[in-house]
Order: C-alpha cells, then sequence, then structure tokens
C-alpha cells in the first residue's frame, strides 16, 4: 500500500520538505522507506546508513518531529493515514538532504581526557570487580548515533552554548572514566565541571528518552556526576582550604588542560603517559568543520594511552588470562 512521506530536500543554504507517495511493505522500517525512494523517484536523497541494525550509529534522523534511528523505526507504528515527516537532526549544521555535520561531537570527544592506566600495571593484568565492569558497561553500549546531543535543549535552542558544554553522550563517558577503579585521574569531576559544562544541564531526561540503547544517561551519570562535584566542593576540607588559600592559588578553570598528564599519578612500568592530547581538539577548517585528512586518517585521533610501543590486539604472550586446560583431550573429527 502506498503511504504519504515529507522529506525534507536541501543543503546548508537552505531548503523544503517535499512530497512523495511510496510504496510499504509489511515488516518494513523508515530507512527502507528512504532507499526505496532513492530506488524510485529521488535518486539524488542523501541519507547517511550503515548497518540497517540499529548498531553503528548512523541513520540518525528526526520522524515526525522525534529523534529516531531511521533503521529501528517500524512502520507499523504508524496509522494508515498518517503522514511521515522526515527531516534532518536540528542541532547540527545540514551538509544535503538528511545528512548532517555532526563533528562537534568528534571535537568534543577530543576534549575528553582519555584513560589514564595505573602506575605498575600492564595492559593485560588489569583487574576489576565485576560490579564495576557492569557500572561501565552500561555506558559502552553507546552507538555514538548523538540522538541525545541533538535532543538536549543546551545546544539544540542555544547554539552559542556549544563552545562550553560538550552534552549527554560526553558526560557519560565522563561518568565512565570517574567510575574506573582503574583510573588514575583524578580531575575527571573539575573537568566535568569546568571544561564539558555539566553544569548547564538540568536534568530534564529528555537524552535518556531518545537513548535507543536505552542508557539511562541522566540517572546513572550525569546525577552521579553532579553528585561527587557537589561532593568535592562542599568537602568540609576543601572548604577549608578554599578560606585559608588565596583563590588564584585554588583550581583555576583555565588550568584545567582536559589533556594533559596532570592528574596522572603514574604509567605503567616502562611506559611513557602520552595521551597529551592538545585541549583545543584537532585542526578544523574555516567553516568550523574537520580537515579531510583528518577524517581520512587510518588512526586515531591521539596517541595511545598505553605508548607507542604497544601493539593491538596484544601479542598471547603479555596477556595474562590463561584459558583453563581442557579436562579431556578434543575429539579429533571423524
Ligand atoms: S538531562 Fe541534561 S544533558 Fe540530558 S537533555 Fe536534559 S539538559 Fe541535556
Ligand atoms: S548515549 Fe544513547 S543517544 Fe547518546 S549517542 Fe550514545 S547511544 Fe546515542
Ligand atoms: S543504519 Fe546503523 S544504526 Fe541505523
Amino acid at each position: 500500500m502506498n503511504r504519504h512521506f515529507r522529506v525534507w530536500r536541501g543543503d546548508s543554504s537552505g531548503g523544503d520538505l517535499e512530497d512523495f507517495d511510496v510504496e510499504v511493505n509489511d515488516g518494513e522500517v523508515v530507512l527502507d522507506i528512504i532507499h526505496r525512494l532513492q530506488a524510485t523517484q529521488a535518486p539524488d536523497l542523501a541519507c547517511r546508513w550503515n548497518c540497517k541494525a540499529g548498531k553503528c550509529g548512523s541513520c540518525s534522523m528526526e520522524i515526525n518531529g522525534m529523534p529516531r534511528l531511521g533503521c529501528m523505526t517500524r512502520m507499523s507504528t504508524f496509522t494508515e493515514q498518517e503522514t511521515i515527516t522526515v527531516t534532518p537532526l536540528r542541532t547540527f549544521p545540514v551538509i544535503r538532504d538528511l545528512v548532517t555535520d555532526v563533528s562537534f561531537n568528534y571535537e568534543k570527544a577530543r576534549e575528553t581526557p582519555a584513560f589514564a592506566p595505573p602506575a605498575g600495571v600492564a595492559p593485560g593484568q588489569y583487574r576489576m570487580q565485576q560490579v564495576d565492569v557492569e557500572r561501565s558497561q552500561e555506558f559502552r553500549k553507546c552507538i555514538e548515533c548523538y540522538l541525545c546531543q541533538n535532543t538536549c535543549h543546551v545546544v539544540r535552542d542555544h547554539e552559542e552554548n556549544k563552545e562550553s558544554f560538550s552534552g549527554p553522550r560526553f558526560f557519560i563517558r565522563a561518568a565512565e572514566l570517574d567510575m574506573h577503579p582503574l583510573d588514575d585521574r583524578t580531575d575527571r569531576k573539575q573537568h566535568a565541571q569546568q571544561s564539558q559544562g555539566l553544569g548547564f544541564c538540568n536534568i530534564t531526561k529528555c537524552c535518556t528518552e531518545v537513548c535507543p540503547e536505552h542508557i539511562k544517561i541522566t540517572d546513572n551519570a550525569i546525577i552521579p556526576m553532579k553528585e561527587r562535584v557537589v561532593d568535592r566542593r562542599y568537602d568540609p576540607l576543601v572548604r577549608l582550604g578554599r578560606k585559608i588559600f588565596r583563590r588564584d592559588q585554588l583550581e583555576q578553570p583555565e588550568n584545567m588542560a582536559p589533556s594533559t598528564s596532570e592528574g596522572v599519578s603514574g604509567v605503567g612500568a616502562g611506559m611513557t603517559y602520552t595521551s597529551a592530547r592538545l585541549p583545543e581538539g584537532p585542526p578544523v577548517g574555516p567553516d568550523g568543520r574537520l580537515e579531510i585528512a583528518e577524517l581520512a586518517a587510518t588512526t586515531q585521533g591521539g596517541p595511545s594511552p598505553f605508548g607507542e610501543d604497544m601493539e593491538f590486539p596484544l601479542p598471547i604472550e603479555r596477556v595474562s588470562y590463561h584459558h583453563p586446560e581442557p579436562e579431556t583431550p578434543p575429539r579429533s573429527p571423524s
């Protein structure tokens, strides 16, 4: 049966909604319909996607005003008479049609200090309690779809806040590292408050509502981080220190270089801590976008915090985990 779609077409100079009547079959999702439109009526319709399985985070769009993954939005959720309006993410600049420039998020990612390994423990020898693994595991489910970033009113309605606000995706990263028992940085809380703009968040929970991975962004990351900041700020000893020392002797926001080795008490044996990335992130062009070379780079943005000579995946002799010997020899195939 045919259904009515309105799809935003245009680029950074402007655009408008275009009407389409398109065939819809049982079991299809919105991304299927976009593909059918490309195949039958609008071959130049731009749309970003990769996995069609809700795992790559590429197909973020706004469907009837709601930030959603196109590949995870079933057509059966709409009534037969309903017009389905598909628009690009509103918080980020449009490149063309449904494709937006999300480099804001990569810049914020670069500003987040990397995991700081503990002293004297080599990769492969890290040990954590299961409860700690589970706590950060929730945050590791993030597929970087940026629906939460797109939804957060702090940047959605206030472009001027983008410079000083990292957004919910990076608050969960901050929380993950602050809750990590093997992370040696002691300044995650100050970084979240002073550099990431945690204080801008007024806990509306809109980010949590749209997260396709059902990460409890507000309850499990933002609120605990706010509590940790408050704990530190109103700790009686810290308050006493504030009274004794002059303001200029205390923490200064401008001293919060987010990605230096400050705050790291040690590094692994024989290794140098090398995650000293530039606080201002990678170079961007005059249009505020990443350089093409940066986008095409085959390596990660900053050097490995484990040292320059670290090889991944770890060679087996450097891994201290051993599989138990099988009790009986494996059967040979007959
Ligand atoms: S809870 Fe905070 S981070 Fe999430 S959408 Fe609301 S203001 Fe933004
Ligand atoms: S936290 Fe959820 S909504 Fe935000 S980028 Fe990750 S998966 Fe997407
Ligand atoms: S195409 Fe990968 S999440 Fe939708």
